[in-house]
This record gives C-alpha cells, structure tokens and sequence, in this order.
C-alpha cells in the first residue's frame, strides 16, 4: 500500500502559518487549509510500509509508553498502593472517617507542596477544570475580567465568560500561538484569568501580578498541566487551580482550588449575596465542604485516593524540587534531542515560553508527523499526536514527573528508528 506521508487527509501540515491558527470550531479548517498544495504534496516522501509492519526493537522501546498530556500516565505504584487499600476504601462513604482521612492528606500534602500560607485553603468538587471555569464565573468574578489567551485552553474560560448574563465583557488578550501574552494592570478588572502551561501548545508563562491592577483584584491561575511540576509564588496568586490528570498522575473529574485569604472573601461575599448561583457550581458550598475534608457530592474515591498518593510521592522524595527536577530532566532531554536533530525542531521558538511538562516538536517536511505518531501507537507507545487544532506537523510528549528518564531517552531512540524506516522505505 502506498501511503503519503505529510499533510495526507490526517496528516499534519508542514507549512502550515502557525500564525494562523484559529482556537474555534473553525481550526480544522484552517488546518486543512494549512496543509501542503498538491504540487508539494508532489515532493513529499512517498512511505511504502504501514504502521504496524516497523517492528521498533524491544530494546530501545520504553518500558512504559504512555506519553499523553492527560490523562497522563498513573504510576503503577499507585494502583497497586489502591488496590491494596480498596477494601477498606472503595465503596465506602465519602463522609466518614476512611475517605475523609484520604481527602485530609490531599489537601495537607497540598498545602505542604505548594508551601502555602496558613490561611489559604484547599478546596475540592467535582467536574474537573472546565466545570470550576463555570463556577468561576458564578463565584470568583465580581464585575468584570481579563483573560490571557494563547491556546486552546486559555481561550475557553474566557468564552464561558463571555456568556454570563451578570457578568459585564471580558477583556481578552491573545498572541501569536507558541507565545504567551503578559496580562496588563487595569482597575476596572477585578480577576486576572492566566494559564500557567497551555497544554496545546507547550508554551508556560511566568505567574506575576500585573501592576497598576486594583488591590482587591484577584490573580486566578488555570495550572491543570503546570501544577505539581512547575514551581509558583502564592505571593502572585489568588486561586491556583487544576484537575489532577496530567502532573498529580490520577484520574479526570475532580477540581481542586488553591485559594488566598482574599479569594476566600471573594468567594463568600459572592455566595451570600443577591446571585443565583446553582448549588453545584455554588464555590461557597464546595468551601464550606472541603474544610470539612469533603466534596459537596460523591467524589471518584480513586482519583482522590490516586492524587494524594502522588502528592505524598512527591513530598517524600524533595517536594517541588524533586517533581520539577524530574519535568526539566525529561523535557530537557528532548528539546535538546530535537535541537541537534536534522529533522526535528522545538515548536516553541522562546526558550524561556518552552514547557517543561508538555514538549511540542516541530518535524521537518522529509516525514510525517502523524506516521510516527501512528508506528509508535503500533509498537505499544501511545499518544504523541500534536494537538488536532494546531495542524502542524509535530509531536506532543508529556514530560509530567510520573514518567522515566530512561523511557523518554527510550522514545527519542526510537523516533529515530521510526524516522529512519519512514524514509529509507
Ligand atoms: C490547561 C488546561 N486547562 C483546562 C483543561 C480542561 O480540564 P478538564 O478536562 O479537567 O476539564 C485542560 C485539559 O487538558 C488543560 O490542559
């Protein structure tokens, strides 16, 4: 069978304008616009094999090969730790002592990790990050907000904003993608919406409040890929928030807010006022819970009992030391491999904007992609497609702590076997 290999239907697109790229339900078209002409196509490698005749050999494959960028890898230590405690866990009430005493660790070893004032509190729900952007909006947003938009996913909260009735327009700042904008000091904004690591384009941004912002505004930071694995200043923020399917290495569904002493106010001025707020989006509601060491409704008892086991993984072994130290490693490793690779290259031109949890890598026009992508999947290496909207020519890997140093050095070996079947074909 013959196959083409860049910007085939699926495939990525080479030459695609980064610049262009919409984050809208229009992007797959201006991907499919992005890829190569007919005449290019011409001078693109024509592959023979299909992806499951390139055998990578077992010796340079990673042990493990899971490298998505969330849900991410579970350490297998985890589960076991689980299944051991699943008779006396699984399956009983969330509001005794058996699970409260798990969501306690979670939120102490929270707190320890991040080095948190005593007067912060961690809060929990259910619904994962795009379900806290909802109850943001009810109950963290007073009057208006500015939103940093660089990627699929900073642009999100700042669409489910735009739709609230109560709430007046949002200000959104956006740049080019594979770069972050900087918020701007304005004090008619009382939250400043920032994305520590875009997960859809491997670009991290420095958390910072801006200057000239009011002094009761609030710095409310969207860390579902950064946190546990990219070190921050509570002094910067306000509300430091995620899911804890990527870096905590457990499952989606959950929510988990870090919140100062003035986002706490916030939240309770707003959810004692005139607002209607749904009880289940109610940010007062699930406050008042967590300090109890529960969820408002029934939790995943896995996924709380899976991001506490790796938060104690984590502080027994060095804390954000060891869990970003891990991060760099990885994906020092691999912006290095491609930066003296003649055919791969970091997508993410600033080195200083290049994320060290999710690593993006641009492939020249002599290989395709999603090929690789595709004889990886075949060998039992999973989920290194580049994001869908982004429609370029590359792979996306994980670098969250869970994964080994010895299975990411593993990976780039076996890119390159792949590569070297690809085009000698
Ligand atoms: C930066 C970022 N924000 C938000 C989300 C959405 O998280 P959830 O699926 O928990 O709603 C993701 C998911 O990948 C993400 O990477």
């Amino acid at each position: 069978m013959v196959r083409l290999a860049p910007g085939s239907a699926e495939g990525g697109s080479a030459t695609a304008d980064p610049n262009a790229v919409a984050f809208s339900e229009d992007a797959e078209k201006t991907s499919r616009r992005g890829s190569p002409s007919g005449s290019q196509l011409q001078s693109l490698h024509l592959v023979t094999k299909t992806p499951t005749e390139i055998q990578i050999p077992a010796e340079i494959r990673p042990q493990d090969g899971r490298f998505a960028s969330g849900p991410s890898k579970v350490r297998s230590e985890a589960v076991a730790a689980l299944a051991e405690l699943a008779p006396n866990f699984l399956g009983t009430s969330h509001r005794k002592p058996g699970v409260k005493e798990i969501v306690g660790r979670l939120r102490t070893g929270l707190t320890d990790l991040f080095a948190l004032p005593d007067d912060w509190e961690v809060v929990l729900g259910n619904g994962g990050t795009t379900l806290f952007w909802d109850a943001a909006s009810f109950g963290l947003i007073d009057v208006k907000s500015q939103h940093l938009s660089f990627g699929e996913f900073s642009s999100k909260f700042a669409k489910a904003v735009a739709r609230a009735p109560f709430l007046a327009d949002p200000t959104v700042i956006s740049s080019e993608t594979g770069s972050h904008p900087m918020p701007v000091g304005d004090p008619s904004v009382d939250l400043y919406a920032l994305t520590h690591n875009e997960t859809s384009t491997g670009v991290v941004m420095p958390l910072s409040r801006p200057t000239n912002s009011s002094h009761d505004a609030l710095v409310a930071v969207d860390a579902t890929s950064a946190a546990g694995a990219i070190p921050w200043d509570p002094s910067e923020v306000d509300c430091y928030y995620f899911a804890p399917q990527k870096a905590f290495a457990s499952d989606g569904g959950l929510w988990i807010a870090c919140c100062s002493p003035k986002a706490i106010d916030r939240i309770n001025r707003l959810a004692n006022g005139p607002r209607w707020i749904p009880a289940g989006l109610d940010l007062g509601i699930a406050l008042d819970n967590s300090t109890k060491n529960q969820t408002y409704n029934t939790p995943a008892l896995a996924t709380v009992f899976l991001t506490m086991h790796q938060v104690e993984w984590f502080n027994q072994n060095g804390g954000m030391k060891f869990s970003a130290g891990r991060s760099n490693a990885l994906s020092s490793h691999i912006y290095n491999w491609a930066e003296n690779s003649s055919f791969a290259t970091p997508y993410v031109q600033d080195k200083a904007m290049r994320s060290p949890v999710v690593a993006t890598i641009d492939f020249d026009q002599s290989v395709s992609a999603d090929q690789i992508a595709a004889v990886l999947r075949a060998n039992g290496i999973v989920d290194t497609e580049g994001y869908r909207k982004l429609g370029r020519n590359q792979l996306r890997i994980a670098c969250f702590p869970a994964i080994e140093q010895a299975d990411m050095e593993a990976l780039t070996s076996s890119i390159e076997f792949v590569v070297e079947a690809l085009t000698s074909a």
